[in-house]
């Protein structure tokens, strides 16, 4: 594995100034996105690639089509990845077609099929079954259309080329090692109580985010100074389908239900992302007896999460900045449509101004490994906000003292 440590430092001012800027077209966040698709084509007035090439020419895409597409508009984060990734594509002269699939599996097939008879010269996808896109992507490779999978790896199909995403073992594993650094638990004594909320199965990443978590608390488990007392210990047993905000509620009510009504204390609530944290707190503002402050992890940094972490209310988010993995989609994808074959290179060509890890190892989708990009994602608490999240421009801090999203 090659690791290329770039510039350490806060984002490129170009960077910054373009999520300030914000996209032309970006989504309503609370709409329903009953299959949504948009198509923009912007000749961009500012490059904002946050890459070395901001002052060159910005008509590279042009005449060329991207197709972008998203699971669904009602996971957070997604809206802020479609708005980064057209403005990225946009700004280099791509016609850019967008598409949310209500978190429908047959309806993202179909929303690709639809980009590949518009014949789009490149396909970024985020799956929302990993598994279920090995026949439309069959088609995509038939017409010669290169496949970025987007931030989730797309499984069983030999038409993906790369794969750009965050570490995704490393997103648990900061969680994991939160929890351990805040218990103190190699030197107290405990028991401390917890209780595990994962991701959706269907979701290659899921996998990822609970091993890295559960493998550094697993000894203390092991030893006794954790215990969870529903004894749901396995992936399957605490995955949570679409990562559904209320399906994750309904679980962890049964569990404080089932476990913790003769008033036993509940210190830790591990949750592999936001939209499981916020209904995993909501079960426990409802039904949960005890006065302790609980800690509770989470990933993504979205608003309402931020929000329950400035009340307190929610412990930690592991933050994702989308922003720089659009940048690094962009230039993979020119690449590619240049006929390049990229590789650790392109790191170091682009200038990036985050770090990034060219990964030819972790990620075998069924037909081999997918060769990836992975950046670094950061801890987010209530102490680090400002500079991790406002200073650096993707968040403002508004008025009423919580961050808002910039894009
Ligand atoms: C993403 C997470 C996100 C989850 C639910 C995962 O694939 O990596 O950032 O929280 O999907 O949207």
């Amino acid at each position: 594995m090659f690791k290329k440590k770039l510039m350490a430092v806060l984002l490129g001012t170009a960077l910054a100034a373009s999520m300030l800027t914000g996209c032309g077209a970006a989504s309503d966040t609370n709409s329903d996105d009953a299959s949504t698709t948009e198509t923009v084509t912007e000749a961009a007035a500012d490059d904002s690639t946050g890459s070395d090439s901001e002052t060159e020419s910005d008509s590279t895409g042009s005449g060329k089509k991207v197709g972008i597409a998203m699971p669904t508009k009602s996971l957070e984060r997604w809206n802020r990845d479609g708005s980064y990734l057209e403005e990225q594509f946009s700004s280099k002269g791509f016609e850019v077609s967008l598409t949310y699939s209500d978190n429908k599996i047959d309806q993202q097939v179909k929303d690709i099929e639809a980009l590949i008879a518009d014949d789009v010269d490149l396909l970024v996808i985020a799956a929302i079954d990993g598994e279920s896109l090995s026949q439309v992507l069959a088609d995509a490779k038939d017409e010669g259309i290169p496949v970025i999978s987007y931030d989730r790896l797309i499984m069983n199909t030999d038409a993906v080329s790369y794969y750009v995403s965050f570490d995704n073992y490393t997103v648990g594993k900061l969680q994991g090692e939160f929890v351990k650094e805040q218990l103190d638990l190699d030197n107290a004594e405990g028991p401390y109580n917890i209780e595990f909320t994962a991701g959706d199965p269907a979701d290659n990443n899921a996998g990822f985010f609970f091993n890295g978590a559960y493998d550094v608390l697993k000894p203390y488990i092991d030893d006794g100074k954790l215990v969870v007392p529903s004894g749901q210990t396995e992936f399957d047993q605490v995955a949570t389908k679409s990562w559904d905000t209320a399906t994750a509620m309904t679980r962890f009510q049964n569990i404080l239900g089932s476990n913790y009504s003769d008033g036993t204390q509940l210190d830790v609530a591990l949750c592999s992302n936001d939209s499981t944290a916020l209904g995993v707190t909501q079960a426990i503002e409802t039904d949960y007896a005890g006065n302790n402050s609980v800690i509770i992890t989470g990933q993504d940094g979205d608003e309402a999460n931020l929000a329950n972490i400035v009340d307190g209310k929610q412990t930690m988010t592991v933050y994702k900045a989308v922003a720089n993995e659009a940048v690094a989609t962009l230039d993979l994808g020119i690449a590619l449509l240049n006929g390049e074959t990229p590789d650790a290179t392109l790191i170091d060509n682009s200038g990036w101004s985050f770090e990034c890890t060219y990964d030819t190892e972790s990620y075998d989708n069924g037909t081999g490994i997918i060769p990836s990009y992975l950046l670094v994602p950061t801890v987010v608490t209530k102490d680090n906000i400002q500079t991790e999240l406002v200073d650096t421009g993707y968040y403002t801090m508004d008025d009423d003292g919580y961050p808002h999203p910039t894009n």
